[in-house]
């Protein structure tokens, strides 16, 4: 049902899936896992809530339930490629094997996600810490998980393969450098706050957040476009 790409190596659908999935977990999911994390504190000027809640929360919701959709939509494409003979030879099953095995607990991690985000009990109740943990852990699972998802897959394929690994490398270089500042942010942030009764965080903090997380988009934004080109040449 699907059709051979130009050079044969993908058919189209596993590019529209690939393509997809790798807009979904290196643009949306960082920034809104970002949000989540590091952005708890975050204010645009005198302001700390839009539409009645905070900002993070409204950023966070927003852009992992935009995710989660288009997950899904990525794995039905898959799904939908069926088995092609023509597309599976000169390909390395056992990688092919491992991307599926990871992109199966990513789906269900989504799943898991969405579920437990929409129907947590309330920020007071005695057993939120529960929703807290686990929420968290699948979250930072299924983010990671999706960086060697993409690598295996990468690696199977045909063209420009060094600039693929070239570009993850990268993009897996900046999300280590990241989550090291943005920590020792927090560590800072928190040691300062402690002396207040407010949580509330200096604005050099907050500017200094805020520029991270644009950059962490456009980072992300021009490692994802030329990730996707080189896919739609295999
Ligand atoms: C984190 C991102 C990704 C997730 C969560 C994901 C998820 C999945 C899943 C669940 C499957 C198994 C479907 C089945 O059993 O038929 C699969 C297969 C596949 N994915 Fe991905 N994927 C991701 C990224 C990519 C990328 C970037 C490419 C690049 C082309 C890609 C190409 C493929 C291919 C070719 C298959 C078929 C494997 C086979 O025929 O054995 N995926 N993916
Ligand atoms: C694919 C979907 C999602 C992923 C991957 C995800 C991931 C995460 C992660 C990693 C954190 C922890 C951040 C930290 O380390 O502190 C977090 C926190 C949180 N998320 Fe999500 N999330 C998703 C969807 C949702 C949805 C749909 C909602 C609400 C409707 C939600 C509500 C929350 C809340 C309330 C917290 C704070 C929990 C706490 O107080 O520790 N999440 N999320």
């Amino acid at each position: 049902m699907s059709t051979v790409s130009s050079t044969g190596v993908l058919v189209t659908l596993e590019q529209a899936h690939g393509s997809i999935m790798i807009f979904t977990w290196i643009v949306f999911a960082s920034t809104g896992i970002l949000f989540a994390r590091y952005g708890r504190l975050l204010h645009f000027g005198e302001k700390r809530k839009i539409l009645g809640a905070d900002v993070w929360f409204q950023f966070h919701r927003a852009i992992l339930i935009v995710a989660a959709v288009t997950t899904l939509t990525g794995f039905i494409l898959v799904l939908a490629k069926g088995d092609n003979e023509t597309v599976s030879k000169n390909r390395d099953k056992n990688r092919l094997t491992a991307h599926s095995i990871l992109g199966y607990i990513i789906v269900a991690s989504v799943l898991v996600q969405v579920a437990m985000g929409l129907f947590r009990c309330g920020p007071q109740s005695p057993s939120r810490y529960i929703f807290n943990r686990i929420h968290r852990a699948v979250g930072i699972i299924a983010f990671t998980f999706s960086i060697p998802a993409i690598f295996l897959v990468a690696s199977v394929l045909q063209n420009n393969t060094t600039g693929l690994m070239v570009i993850l490398a990268l993009w897996t270089g900046w999300v280590v450098i990241l989550v090291i500042i943005l920590e020792i942010i927090k560590h800072r942030c928190q040691a300062t706050s402690a002396e207040k009764t407010e949580a509330t965080q200096p604005s050099k903090f907050n500017t200094l957040k805020l520029f991270l997380f644009l950059a962490n988009f456009l980072v992300a934004l021009s490692l994802a476009i030329p990730l996707i080109v080189i896919l739609w040449q295999q």
